[in-house]
């Protein structure tokens, strides 16, 4: 009888270690299989594979990070091992605006459904949208973020989750994505990933850093404040015989005078402030000199993001995209919420003020000073929409004049080359020593939203996908270079995983070879994990019938032992009730001092509710300078915080 048991469980035992599900368990509970009008309106083979939640960093003050992860079922050989993640800017902004306006596969329809774009970018590479620093979008913590090293050493944290969660992109290419403010996190965390693969602890391995893709980065902030008056004048939307103009210009040079200081002649930083308040006082300044007050009221100011639009002043660009207005519903809808594994229901909202106001970086030196150390190792792209003001083409490529990088300051070459995409002028193109600038033309400051399909082919110009001809670079539709090539009469290979990466003449890089040596490595560590993993099993099954065994026994001699283990059992149900009420009572933001200490702490730096933890420093308002800092102090809904920011322009690098 015993024996027979024995056997039954045996039989179990195997089915259950023998499925890949089992072994995946952490995986599937951020599956993601339904959305709103997934099946009704997306073709059936474009339905992306999705993973979605709120990943756990630090259980001590509760910190946890919103992802949301797209993957092809049908990946194109040269994508098939890359993970593109990809950071919106504010700070405070919500990655979201990434995954449903711009890089990602989904549009939100008037209906409250999702729509596809046909030009997302997870067809290049998986995609992993990122709600971060903690606050924003649907990520939560107790405590607010408020210094680069900081989100820094947060996302090397949430790496080290998620590839808990997916060991099998441990091995990826990885390339760093972005916008606007994340100018500011990409270049410290790339830093941040390169430190870690120099200083593995044991048992680490490096991660394959590939590529940053900064989109209207805000990278050197005072520097690209200066360029906003020259921006305007080209555009055309101001003119010097605009009142306040002479205002305007008094500003602009007084912000020469900061860049002037910061960037002293032997390269050291003597300010380490991000912003600066009086170059930041530049675009609002301008922004009242073009607003037009003849105007109807909703089309009195320029958009601040795209100057061929008007929005109503002060907001000036805040309202926009339009698609915000389907996004923000859609994000609240309770089903939708669950759907995406959301352990902590939080209203959505594209951009927190509180997280903004909290991120002053100002002990951090701007991540423009980062570039010319991660030029040595790392190829970088920074691309603009050529329509956008806040972060214009003109201050990137007046800072990139001033940068010194791989042993020269500036391009080394006068090539400009024409960006032909699909077979239509999409920009230029300038490269020097591993950076490469590219100006996307018909496009805003959020490039893949205006240009979705021409935007996934930066991808191929970061990878050295593309061929050069007559001064012209060339990018095709997904997939098809081959093919092209052949048409064209010109010698080809015959499967885009053979097709070779091109080289401008200075170096243009080139990932191809590098990453199928990294596919090899991945197939035998593949195989040694299948090992491992049979090894395990063995184990389990051991482990097992030794376990049925010393229970048998132990059941003949002293049954009562079983019965004790009980109590345990339910306590941890408790535990996990208390958490339940505690996040439902919370107001999402709100900051839970942890143990006696915190609260002391808090009580003695004059915060009598307890409720947020004071720091140094932080009624600097880099964003809505109006708020006082008794606001701090007070509970209101993040409704009621965005609306202050609507009392004047604000500059949301979003
Ligand atoms: C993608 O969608 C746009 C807009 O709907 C359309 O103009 C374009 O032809 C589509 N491209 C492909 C390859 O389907
Ligand atoms: C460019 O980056 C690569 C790594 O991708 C590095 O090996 C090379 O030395 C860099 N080039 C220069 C000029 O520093
Ligand atoms: C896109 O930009 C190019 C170059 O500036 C211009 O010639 C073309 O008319 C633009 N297309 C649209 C649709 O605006």
């Amino acid at each position: 009888m015993f024996f027979q048991v024995i056997l039954v469980l045996l039989q179990v035992a195997l089915a259950f270690t023998a499925s890949p599900r089992a072994a995946n368990d952490a995986r599937s509970k951020y599956f993601v299989s339904s959305l709103p009008g997934m099946y009704l309106n997306l073709p059936k083979d474009d339905i992306p594979i999705m993973y979605s939640g709120q990943l756990e960093l630090f259980p001590d003050n509760n910190t946890h990070y919103y992802f949301w992860k797209f993957v092809n079922p049908h990946p194109i050989p040269e994508a098939q091992r890359r993970t593109i993640f990809w950071l919106n800017g504010g700070p405070g902004c919500s990655s979201m605006d990434g995954a449903l306006m711009e890089a990602g596969p989904f549009r939100i329809n008037d209906d409250n459904q999702i729509v596809y774009n046909n030009g997302s970018w997870h067809k290049a590479g998986d995609i992993v949208f990122v709600d971060q620093p903690a606050g924003t979008g649907f990520s939560y913590s107790d405590e607010y973020e408020h210094e680069l090293p900081e989100v820094t050493v947060h996302f090397l944290k949430f790496l080290e989750k998620y590839f808990e969660v997916f060991p099998e992109d441990r091995q990826n290419e990885i390339f760093l994505a972005g916008e606007s403010y994340a100018g500011q996190y990409i270049p410290y965390i790339a830093d941040g990933i390169l430190r870690r693969n120099k200083n593995l602890k044991t048992g680490q391995s490096p991660y394959d850093l590939r590529g940053l893709l900064i989109g209207n980065g805000w990278i050197s902030p005072n520097e690209q404040s200066l360029s906003y008056v020259q921006y305007a004048l080209q555009a055309g939307f101001v003119s010097p015989s605009m009142p306040g103009w002479s205002r305007l210009l008094a500003l602009q040079e007084q912000c020469q005078n900061v860049v002037n200081l910061v960037n002293t002649k032997d390269g050291s930083v003597s300010d380490y402030r991000v912003v600066s308040d009086v170059c930041d006082r530049v675009l609002n300044t301008l922004l009242e000199v073009a607003r037009d007050r003849d105007a109807p009221s909703d089309q009195q100011c320029v958009n601040m993001y795209d100057y061929t639009l008007r929005d109503e002043f002060p907001s000036c660009g805040m309202n926009w995209p339009p698609d915000l207005v389907n996004v923000k519903p859609f994000l609240n809808n309770p089903g939708v919420q669950s759907q995406l594994n959301l352990v902590y229901k939080k209203p959505w909202l594209e951009c927190s003020g509180r997280v903004g106001r909290n991120f002053i970086a100002k002990r951090s030196k701007p991540a423009v000073h980062l570039l010319p150390s991660l030029l040595e190792e790392v190829p970088i792209l920074l691309f603009n929409g050529n329509r956008d003001i806040i972060c214009n083409y003109i201050g990137t490529e007046a800072f990139i004049k001033e940068l010194e990088w791989n042993g020269q300051r500036g391009w080394d070459n006068e090539n400009v080359f024409d960006w032909h995409f699909d077979g239509n002028l999409a920009g230029y193109v300038r490269n020097s020593r591993n950076l490469t600038f590219v100006n996307v033309f018909n496009s805003s400051h959020m490039v893949p939203f205006d240009v979705p399909y021409t935007s996934r082919s930066l991808m191929d110009l970061m990878t050295g996908n593309f061929d050069i001809k007559d001064d012209k670079i060339i990018t095709y539709k997904l997939g098809t270079r081959g093919q092209a090539k052949q048409s064209d009469g010109t010698p080809a290979s015959t499967s885009a995983s053979e097709s070779s990466a091109t080289s401008f003449s200075s170096g243009f890089s080139s990932a191809s070879p590098q990453a199928s040596a990294t596919a090899d490595e991945a197939d035998k560590e593949g195989n040694t994990s299948h090992k491992i993993e049979r090894a395990i099993q063995l184990l389990v099954i051991i482990v097992l019938l030794w376990g049925i065994y010393a229970l048998y026994s132990s059941y003949k001699s002293r049954p009562s032992l079983i019965i004790k283990s009980g109590p345990t059992g339910k306590k941890k149900n408790v535990q996990w009730a208390d958490q339940l009420r505690r996040f439902q009572e919370d107001d999402q933001v709100r900051v839970q001092p942890h143990g006696i200490f915190a609260k002391a702490l808090n009580k003695f730096k004059g915060n009598l509710d307890g409720a947020y933890a004071p720091v140094e420093g932080r009624y600097e308002d880099i964003e809505m300078s109006s708020a006082s800092p008794i606001d701090e102090f007070v509970v209101v809904s993040d409704d009621e915080d965005e609306e202050t920011s609507r009392n004047e322009p604000s500059s949301n690098h979003k």
